[in-house]
């Protein structure tokens, strides 16, 4: 009897233990030995007292969503718009959560007025120069100090997996060609010495994208360009990429840069794939769900164990993984204009409650 009593306390003990240390562990303390967990934020979502309260208790990094952006920043030339970014920037210093800066040069959520004249003619190659510098050296120099990383360049290559041009069609590349992405960099690192300077991008782990990447970092490098990093921003699907997909862009860019930060992560439950929405083939079928079942949350966790396994093994490159908004009701996925069904691509549901992905995320 008395045996019985002692092993029933022991298994009641464990299993106490277990359920609080899952209710206690947070990302932040599970992958302390790891790298940093962040997440992308509006101004609007710290304002919430409860949801500010969880960013501050289970990330340990931050990034914004929107409010660094070049249009953003500066709508018009000479045109500053501070409040949120620096309400943001305030935030993170006050709870000691390191800032990525994301973006300084992207084709979108930029001004027009970057590449057209008061004529409305395109601007020459020196003039389009002369206002990416203003606008970086202005944006980084603010931040100094304070952000850490920024993505200086986003999505720069080719979504056209059988284009011969590895880099996508944009105004910065019609005026300036594929050096404007060089010149970016330099910029940056003149504004701001300190700084780990990121190209950035998604569906990285595709062949010809992580081939592309690939080729424009080493050769950059080779060139003395001042790159540090390759934002891989991580816009999965349960079904890719898979281990091995995975396991070999980080293979090939880690061969190439000291860093790698998982910029933009989230793992959707649909068929889409990717943050320029790039449709995904093989999806198992998984088009227009509108529910999380137990068996589509269980592959959920399967993708994102899986990811956060391979992830930890790349521990000593990786420096920072950031979820792309807090919970699946915040999602851009579902906010975008046009969005069927739902996406469920977070580790916290609607109400912001842990999913069987979160568990087994912190649980290894
Ligand atoms: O600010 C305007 C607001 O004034 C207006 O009333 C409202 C009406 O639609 O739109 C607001 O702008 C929206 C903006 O988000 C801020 O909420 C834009 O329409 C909307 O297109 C924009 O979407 C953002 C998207 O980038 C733009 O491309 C998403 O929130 C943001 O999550 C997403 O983030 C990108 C990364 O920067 C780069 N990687 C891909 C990722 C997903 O596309």
């Amino acid at each position: 009897m008395k045996r019985f009593v002692c092993t029933a306390a022991v298994v009641l003990l464990t299993a106490w233990t277990a359920a609080a240390q899952s209710r206690l562990e947070t990302l932040k303390e599970a992958y302390k030995d790891y790298f940093t967990i962040g997440v992308a934020v509006e101004m609007g979502d710290l304002l919430a007292t409860d949801k500010a309260l969880q960013i501050k208790q289970m990330y340990n990094g931050l990034s914004a969503e929107n409010d660094m952006k070049p249009i953003s920043l500066q709508p018009r030339e000479g045109v500053w718009r501070w409040s949120n970014a620096d309400n943001i920037a305030r935030f993170a210093a006050m709870n000691g959560m390191p800032l990525r800066g994301h973006c300084l040069i992207w084709y979108k959520q930029v001004g027009e007025w970057m590449f057209y004249d008061d004529k409305g003619k395109l601007v020459s190659k020196e003039v389009l120069y002369e206002r990416m510098r203003t606008h970086i050296h202005t944006v980084m120099k603010r931040y100094k100090g304070r952000v850490y990383a920024w993505d200086v360049v986003n999505e720069a290559i080719t979504i056209d997996p059988e284009a011969e041009d590895p880099y996508r069609p944009s105004l910065f590349y019609e005026i300036a060609g594929e050096e404007y992405i060089r010149k970016a960099f330099e910029f940056a690192r003149e504004a701001d010495p300190d700084a780990l300077l990121f190209y950035n991008d998604f569906n990285e782990f595709m062949p010809y994208k992580r081939d592309h990447i690939y080729n424009m970092v080493k050769k950059m490098k080779a060139d003395g360009v001042p790159i540090d990093g390759i934002g891989m921003q991580g816009h999965y699907n349960i079904a890719h990429p898979t281990e091995d997909e995975f396991r070999k862009a980080l293979e090939l860019f880690s061969s190439v840069v000291d860093h790698i930060h998982i910029t933009e992560m989230d793992v959707r439950v649909n068929a889409g794939l990717g943050g320029g929405l790039v449709a995904e083939e093989d999806t198992r079928g998984l088009t227009g769900v509108t529910e999380l079942t137990p068996e589509i949350a269980g592959r959920q966790a399967d993708q994102y164990e899986m990811l956060f396994r391979v992830m930890r093994e790349y521990k000593d490159v990786i420096g920072n993984v950031t979820f792309w908004n807090t919970d699946d009701k915040e999602t851009w996925l579902d906010r975008r204009a046009g969005a069927e069904g739902r996406t469920f691509p977070l580790l916290f549901d609607d109400d912001r409650q842990p999913k069987p992905a979160y568990y087994r995320v912190i649980d290894f």
